[in-house]
């Protein structure tokens, strides 16, 4: 890892509110960095060698100072929060006030003023920063919920830059977006992008109306035209997953052979439930173990038949929400496993941890009935990596109609995740399906998933924003073939 030596010179910028590195404590005190494997860098990887590209971002934690460096032919340019920011920038505004409202309030959003300031201040510090490491006609690619300002600071900051915004999460209807006190600051920091991204046409839809509605411009479909003369655009791009790697990985020696491990220590049941979710009230984790406690409550499943493993990886924990849901999980796990386990064999096998991705694989090659019910998901991309590991065809998918995956994935056993009968209902028919039929959806749904990985995803952004803003010469090099490809 080395200093950036001439920042200003990339042609290609990620902002985005993570680094695709956390900064960790390594077993000697000493400080360092650590890859986070999500799909995101993988897929902009490539592009971002072909593009001499920098990703700007927060490393975690509070550390102060940190020089910009060199990771396997990406520049990465760390941006620090204090304390402060910390509470008030990504605990508050991002995740106690924005995420809840953009998932349809499942929980209830705060409005702070001061939460808002802070917003203000470190989407600004993100918009110079990515100012200041920008070539000129440089393409910048803003990601997600927590940087929705930066697009309009840096149009204001480098008018020669073609700006796409891409938002992971949902973006609500009207009804809901409207309760936020700085409705028109948000749309109109997304339409300093030429480009705006969403996970599904709905929520383009929703952007563009409540555009008309609360700003006043014109717009036409998909178009909002802007007083100076620019276009944006907005439309779906639904993101996806390396689906390559997922199944190499699945089919590798050690993932075979720890799947079989992982169904031997849970006592191999005919059939394993699975659930893998960061431990988010978004994700429906409560009522989809109530469902399955009661089917084992009725008689229509038994423990020596069937066990849920329920992997919840920690998220958010200072944020109050994260800590009422996960002492709730708890509760019932534990209610569950007194009433309804036997000696050496609970009834829901629960793991507050994250697993590296070798280990998840293994999990979905060990999984029979694959359980994504959130209630509210903008795509959810576990739905899509556990068909991506299922290369032998098997294993049910059991996904809600609310997350954003069920719009491709529609061979999945759909429900509606408030309907408790529902729910236990579409548990019972994929755990009793035949062969033939899981065979026959998993087939459908692996041809969805292989056709749309997420290096399309990305390539077919950066195509589209290329075009919404062809004028300026400089286009995105698509990423150079690597070997085997
Ligand atoms: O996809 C939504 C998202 O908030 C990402 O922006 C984020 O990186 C991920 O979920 C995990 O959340 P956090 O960064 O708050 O740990």
């Amino acid at each position: 890892m080395r200093s950036v030596a001439s920042p200003g010179s990339a042609d290609l910028v990620i902002v985005a509110n993570r680094l695709p590195v956390d900064r960790v404590e390594e077993a000697d005190g000493s400080m360092g960095w650590q890859r986070s494997p999500g799909g995101l860098v993988s897929a902009l990887e490539p592009v971002m060698r072909a593009n001499d590209g920098t990703w700007i971002g927060w490393p975690g934690g509070t550390e102060q100072g940190l020089e910009p460096f060199e990771d396997q032919g990406m520049q990465l340019v760390p941006m620090s929060l204090t304390a402060e920011e910390i509470e008030e920038f990504y605990e508050g505004f991002s995740n106690a006030t924005l995420w809840p409202l953009y998932h349809d309030v499942v929980a209830k959003p705060e409005f702070h003023r001061e939460w808002w300031d802070s917003y203000v201040a470190v989407n600004r510090r993100f918009a110079e920063r990515a100012a200041e490491v920008a070539a000129e006609h440089a393409t910048v690619w803003v990601h997600d919920y927590q940087l929705q300002l930066v697009p309009a600071m840096l149009r204001e900051l480098r008018p020669d830059l073609r700006i796409g915004f891409y938002l992971h999460i949902p973006f609500p209807p009207q009804e809901l977006f409207s309760q936020l006190p700085w409705r028109r600051q948000i749309l109109e920091g997304l339409l300093g992008a030429d480009l705006v991204g969403f996970q599904l046409g709905g929520a383009a839809q929703n952007f563009v109306r409540l555009v008309r509605q609360r700003v006043g411009h014109k717009t036409h479909r998909d178009l909002v035209y802007l007083p100076d003369g620019r276009t944006v655009r907005a439309a779906a791009f639904p993101i996806s997953i390396d689906v390559e790697a997922y199944e190499s990985l699945a089919r590798s020696e050690e993932v075979t052979q720890r799947a079989k491990e992982i169904r031997e220590a849970v006592g191999n049941p005919r059939k394993i439930f699975l659930g893998v979710d960061r431990l988010d009230y978004t994700k429906g984790i409560y009522a989809r173990l109530r469902a399955f406690g009661e089917l084992l409550e009725e008689g229509h499943l038994d423990v020596e038949d069937a066990v849920f493993v329920q992997v919840a990886t920690p998220s958010r924990e200072q944020v109050e929400q994260y800590r009422i849901l996960r002492d709730d999980i708890e509760r019932l796990v534990g209610r569950l496993n007194g009433d309804l386990g036997k000696i050496g064999q609970p009834a829901v096998h629960y793991l507050h941890s994250s697993y590296p991705r070798e280990e998840m694989a293994a999990f979905f090659r060990a999984a029979d009935i694959m359980v994504v019910t959130p209630l509210r998901d903008g795509m959810n991309l576990v739905a899509k990596e556990y068909v991506a590991c299922r290369y032998d065809d098997r294993g049910a998918l059991v996904l809600s109609e609310f997350a954003g995956a069920a719009e491709e994935l529609r061979q999945a056993w759909q429900v509606n995740p408030y309907d408790i009968n529902g729910m236990k209902q579409a548990l019972l028919d994929a755990h009793r399906a035949d062969d033939r039929e899981v065979t026959r959806r998993m087939r459908a749904m692996r041809k969805t998933v292989i056709t749309h990985d997420v290096s399309a995803w990305a390539q077919d952004f950066l195509a589209e924003l290329g075009s919404v803003r062809p004028s300026h010469g400089k286009s995105v090099r698509p990423a150079k073939p690597t070997k085997g490809s």
